[in-house]
């Protein structure tokens, strides 16, 4: 592709995704291009997609959480039992001491000691309570994540990279983490503190309790800035972190052409402003922090001070017992301090809520190649041959990013046939096969598999129906055998073996230090691309497919090794309908029929024998190919 038509296509793909994704309000970060939702990490969510799945994720854990809310409100009265006691103390108990009536003061005694002994032992079953409701709560959702994430279509996977996906699960779980595990349980206490607090001090001294809630007023004020401010750069902040990663992923997975291309400068050229963008959102929320601690301990310290001063006066007076007024000051003091906390508790509330939409927003995202939920029967095949009929029935295709790659494309492959297709780079091959094994469904027509459309068959029916290999094979953690085995799990070593043999893989497989038992991602079991492409071919043969696609699936062979798994090729495909993308001679001559395809569409069709001794393209390729052998 030249470099204006590259550049035209990633337009198009930033309109084509701009269009696919409305009702996006996050605010545009600086350096990206504003309309694009996918680049910015937020997906469109349905209203009330963040409540419902908080919702969902707590509903089979009712009943705990309903026993460590319980909890919480007995710890609470435990624990606010203390200063009431002192005003007792102060008020009673002392001076009936002081008449030899010793019976009151050790009351208070024994009710502070039990008070504070039962405050311990409650407080200790709220959290174990309350931390089993979090780790199931968490686990649950790691789960729902892997799991959608797995069902959502190759579409979705090509815009949101698989850096997004990571920090999905891994640091917005975690700031969710953060939230249930200390967060929501002190953000909880605080406010139980604060009804039971104000209901006491009223009860004490309607005229002292109703200064100290007033002083709520410019506090409720100061926590709404607070928050409205905090959550904006905590989204922001959401984004940054999941840009760096992204940014992570990308290069390393894509180390060698990085290598290659000395990309390293250009990389951390590009890396550091989301670097550092991060670290400046992580600064404005300190900001913010700073100036609603200030402001809350400004609002405390001035109400102290007045009731103290107030108080005071009134003792002198003596219309207000001394140890009332020593009560509420020490209540005060409860009230204020984790004032400054809950700013922190209202930080990881906004990260956590931040980080709740983006994984709301994904498993919102609805897979785009579905499985039926009523699915179809493939009939019985004829006469026991693993062959099936595949039809393209006006089938039109454009991928969501780009004009109409197939227009109006019909073919007809009888079962057992064996399909060469050939055709210049983005004459529309790779996307035919990815069409016949479902990994996007056509936007016009159908695709039949012995006369049902793939869209209604099964998943496990059209695994076993149809199976792809392409040029890049990948290899999965675990053995060499295993890794044969993915579409069989249940093969027996005999089977994984034969299977090997029959593609030519048994040699270099038995000369691994652990033979089929050696780990590919261990040292001595890293094999060459083309030793990974006969694992490939040998796992697509033991998965014994109906239907067998190979998209440039040699293309990593040597001219031998193609030879032999051209030759092991003939036995395997026999009797199995197989469509093979051709990029060589010598996978063509293995066909019964040879299509050339141009702009996606068929411009030849025929025996690669028939072919040859015509006009047509077919005939100059062949005759290119000859030349560049001899
Ligand atoms: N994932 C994709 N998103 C958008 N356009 C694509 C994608 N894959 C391929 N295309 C476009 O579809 C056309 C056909 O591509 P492809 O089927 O891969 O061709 P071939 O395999 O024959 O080289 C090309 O114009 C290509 O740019
Ligand atoms: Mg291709």
């Amino acid at each position: 592709m030249t470099a204006p038509a590259a550049q035209s296509r990633r337009q198009n793909e930033r309109r084509g995704r701009h269009e696919g994704s409305p009702g996006v309000d996050d605010a545009p970060v600086a350096g990206e291009d504003p309309r694009d939702a996918f680049d910015r990490d937020v997906l469109p969510t349905p209203p009330g997609a963040t409540a419902a799945l908080l919702k969902s994720l707590l509903a089979p854990l009712r009943g705990r959480v309903a026993l460590a809310a319980v909890l919480l409100l007995l710890q609470q009265a435990a624990t606010q039992a203390g200063p009431l006691l002192v005003a007792y103390a102060i008020d009673s108990a002392v001076p009936a001491f002081r008449v030899s009536d010793h019976g009151p003061l050790l009351l208070v005694a024994v009710a502070y000691l039990f008070a504070a002994a039962s405050g311990g032992v409650l407080e200790y079953a709220f959290i174990t309570c309350s931390a089993r409701v979090n780790q199931d709560a968490l686990l649950d959702l790691r789960g729902r994540i892997f799991r959608h994430a797995q069902a959502l279509s190759v579409d979705f996977h090509e815009r949101y990279t698989s850096g997004r996906l990571i920090s999905r699960a891994t640091t917005d779980v975690e700031s969710l983490r953060e939230l249930l595990s200390e967060g929501l349980q002190e953000l909880i206490s605080v406010v139980v503190s604060f009804v039971y607090i104000s209901a006491l001090l009223l009860w004490l001294d309607l005229g002292l309790g109703a200064v100290a809630v007033a002083s709520f007023l410019p506090l409720a004020l100061l926590i709404r800035g607070y928050q409205h401010r905090a959550g904006r750069i905590y989204r922001e902040r959401s984004t940054a972190i999941a840009a760096v990663i992204v940014k992570f992923t990308e290069t390393m997975n894509g180390i060698r052409p990085v290598r290659a291309f000395r990309r390293e400068a250009a990389n951390d050229a590009e890396f550091a402003p989301l670097n550092k963008r991060h670290e400046r959102t992580n600064g404005d929320a300190l900001l913010e922090m700073a100036r609603y601690v200030v402001g809350s301990r400004l609002v405390a310290n001035v109400t102290v001070a007045g009731i103290v001063l107030w108080g005071a006066y009134r003792v002198a007076g003596s219309t207000l017992a001394l140890g009332v007024l020593a009560a509420s000051v020490l209540y005060l003091r409860r009230l204020y301090d984790p004032i400054d906390r809950l700013g922190m508790f209202l930080n990881s509330y906004q990260s956590a809520a931040a980080s709740l939409e983006k994984i709301a927003g994904l498993l919102a995202q609805v897979p785009a190649v579905p499985e039926p939920d009523a699915p179809r029967e493939l009939p019985a095949t004829l006469d026991g041959r693993p062959g099936r009929e595949v039809v393209f029935d006006s089938v039109r295709f454009a991928y969501r990013t780009g004009g109409e790659v197939l227009p109006r494309f019909d073919l007809t492959i009888p079962a057992g046939q064996t399909v060469a297709v050939v055709g210049s780079t983005g004459a529309g091959k790779s996307t035919l096969a990815k069409l016949l094994a479902r990994f996007y469904d056509p936007s016009g027509g159908r695709v039949l598999l012995d006369g049902v459309d793939l869209r209604d068959l099964a998943n496990a029916d059209l695994r076993r129906g149809v199976v792809m290999v392409t040029q890049e094979a990948f290899l999965f953690s675990g053995t060499v055998a295993e890794n044969i085995a993915i579409g069989r799990p249940e093969a027996t070593r005999e089977e994984v073996v034969e299977a090997a043999r029959a593609i030519g893989a048994h040699e270099f497989i038995a000369a691994l230090p652990d033979g089929y038992d050696t780990d590919v991602r261990k040292r001595g079991g890293r094999i060459s691309a083309g030793q990974r492409q006969l694992v490939a071919f040998a796992r697509a043969l033991l998965a014994d497919p109906a239907v067998l696609i190979l998209d440039e699936a040699t293309s990593s062979l040597d001219v031998p090794g193609e030879r032999a798994v051209q030759r092991a090729m003939s036995t395997v495909l026999r009797g199995r309908t197989a469509v093979v993308v051709a990029h060589r001679l010598s996978t063509v001559e293995i066909a019964d029929r040879v299509l050339v395809m141009e702009k996606g569409r068929i411009v030849e069709d025929g025996s690669p024998a028939g072919l040859v001794g015509g006009q047509g393209r077919f005939a100059d390729l062949h005759r290119a190919w000859r030349d560049s052998l001899a």
